[in-house]
């Protein structure tokens, strides 16, 4: 008789739905050997007790604590990878400048291989013990470094988009950190996808090629044709940044006389498995063409508030239709966190829609809008990335692969705490969206594999 690899028994929470969560108490998630949830038993149903006997019988029996909550793990949607080492550094500097003298000599130095690994290595373990069991990674310029960074996540077990970064314009990209050519930009970007293909385990790969134009101000015309072009070819993952800052919008307008989202539109990038960092100044027609071609939108508050100037219409997007995820912009954002980036986007949507200026009256003061609830920031942590890759995670469903986070509370040095004679479980969801951290995290899941 076939029986599962792994059975957990937990209570577990997930949102099905922008903005409605589901309590599953006492559950038991039986998991297969590739990883994947087959079934989600509650203790009422018929099957549940032959379940946990046969699980225990075999040793996979997984229980967690009465203290413990098991959530979808969490999905980081934009990353870049090579910054790890400038974390929290020079974010006053707007980001023209920011890039230039901090960001491109960092990222040159990953052409040395040896600290590429040593690097690398130590930021996939670190986003894994936060909880990031999915990584969307820009890389740097040099091929070979993209390849160990998708070797670290291999090696660990992170599930993982990765992209060689793609930047030819001499105008706009220095000469020490530059495609050689826009021919060499496109054969490493073509050659990049090959290498991940034949890098992939059987046919449930863990990690994924993503094709990664830097921003259209870095790249020329030609070579944001030709990766437009390979996108089509390969039905790959697409990532880039979109109307970031003032600075930036403006130069794309003056260099193609349109927006980003329709640029990116014409060069065949925006696709249904697009993911476009910032998208701060998108219009409501942009809006309408990224919901129209199924691309989504990273969404970085952290870094929002150094290099924007201003707030994502975070709900104009979602009401829109655009799928909308969390990105934490390693360094453009200063947290490793997906829990810190998800609290920060619940305080900029609480600014954006009530206000900030005291001197106007109430109805005055913000957008009006209704700013997010504690669910939906939940989802857009979980639920959300995994829709906006298009990939079956962030929810506990038979056919969704099982990641997961087991987040403890009650734990000497956090502040997530939970009295059972006085919290319900809903209370107990609330608290640890808004106070659960690294600390809090004791098990980690990938494709149903312990990570950490
Ligand atoms: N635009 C182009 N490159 C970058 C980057 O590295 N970080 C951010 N935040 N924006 C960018
Ligand atoms: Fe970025």
């Amino acid at each position: 008789m076939h029986f599962p690899s792994l059975v957990v028994k937990a209570s577990g929470v997930h949102a099905p739905e922008q903005g409605r969560i589901e309590i599953l108490e006492n559950c038991a998630i039986a998991v297969d050997e590739t990883g994947t949830i087959e079934q989600v038993l509650h203790p009422t149903h018929s099957d549940h007790d032959a379940l946990i006997e046969g699980a225990e019988q075999r040793k996979i029996l997984h229980r967690l604590d009465k203290n413990d909550v098991l959530i979808p793990g969490l999905v980081d949607l934009h990353i870049h990878a090579p910054q790890w080492p400038q974390l929290g550094k020079a974010l006053d500097a707007p980001l023209e400048d920011w890039l230039q003298k901090y960001t491109f000599p960092l990222e040159a130095k990953f052409a040395d291989h040896d600290y590429a690994r040593t690097i690398y290595d130590d930021l996939v373990r670190t986003l894994l013990a936060h909880g990031t069991t999915t990584a969307v990674y820009f890389g740097s310029v040099d091929f070979q470094a993209n390849v160990i960074l998708a070797e670290a996540c291999l090696r660990h077990g992170q599930r993982a988009l990765v992209g060689k970064v793609a930047m030819d314009h001499k105008g706009q990209c220095p000469d020490y950190y530059r495609d050689a050519s826009t021919e060499t930009a496109l054969e490493e970007s073509r050659r990049f996808v090959e290498k991940i293909s034949t890098m992939r385990q059987g046919s449930n790969p863990l990690v994924l090629p993503a094709i990664t134009p830097r921003f259209i101000p870095s790249c020329t015309d030609e070579l944001l044709h030709g990766l437009g072009a390979l996108a089509a070819q390969t039905g790959c993952h697409v990532q880039s940044h979109c109307s970031e800052s003032d600075w930036e919008v403006s130069h794309v307008r003056s260099r193609l006389g349109k927006s980003d989202t329709e640029a990116f539109d014409d060069f065949g990038l925006l696709t249904n498995r697009t993911i476009l960092a910032h998208s701060n100044f998108i219009s409501e027609q942009d809006m309408a063409l990224m919901a129209q071609r199924g691309a989504a939108v990273a969404h970085c508050p952290l870094s929002n508030a150094y290099f924007a100037n201003a707030v994502f219409p975070l709900r104009k997007a979602l009401s829109h239709g655009v799928d909308v995820g969390l990105g934490t912009d390693i360094a453009g954002g200063f947290s490793p966190s997906i829990f810190d980036t998800a609290r920060y986007a619940l305080m900029a949507s609480r600014h954006a829609c009530c206000g900030t200026a005291p001197d106007r009256l109430q109805s005055a003061r913000g957008s009006g809008e209704t700013p997010l609830t504690t669910a939906e920031t939940f989802w857009l942590a979980t639920t959300a990335g995994g829709r906006a890759l298009s990939l079956p995670i962030g929810l506990f469903k038979p056919g969704y692969a099982f990641d997961a986070i087991c987040v403890r509370s009650n734990t000497t040095g956090s502040g997530f705490r939970q009295d059972p004679d006085v919290d319900t479980l809903t209370d107990v969801f609330e608290k640890l969206v808004l106070t659960a951290d690294r600390s809090c995290i004791s098990d980690v899941w990938v494709n149903g594999k312990r990570r950490t």
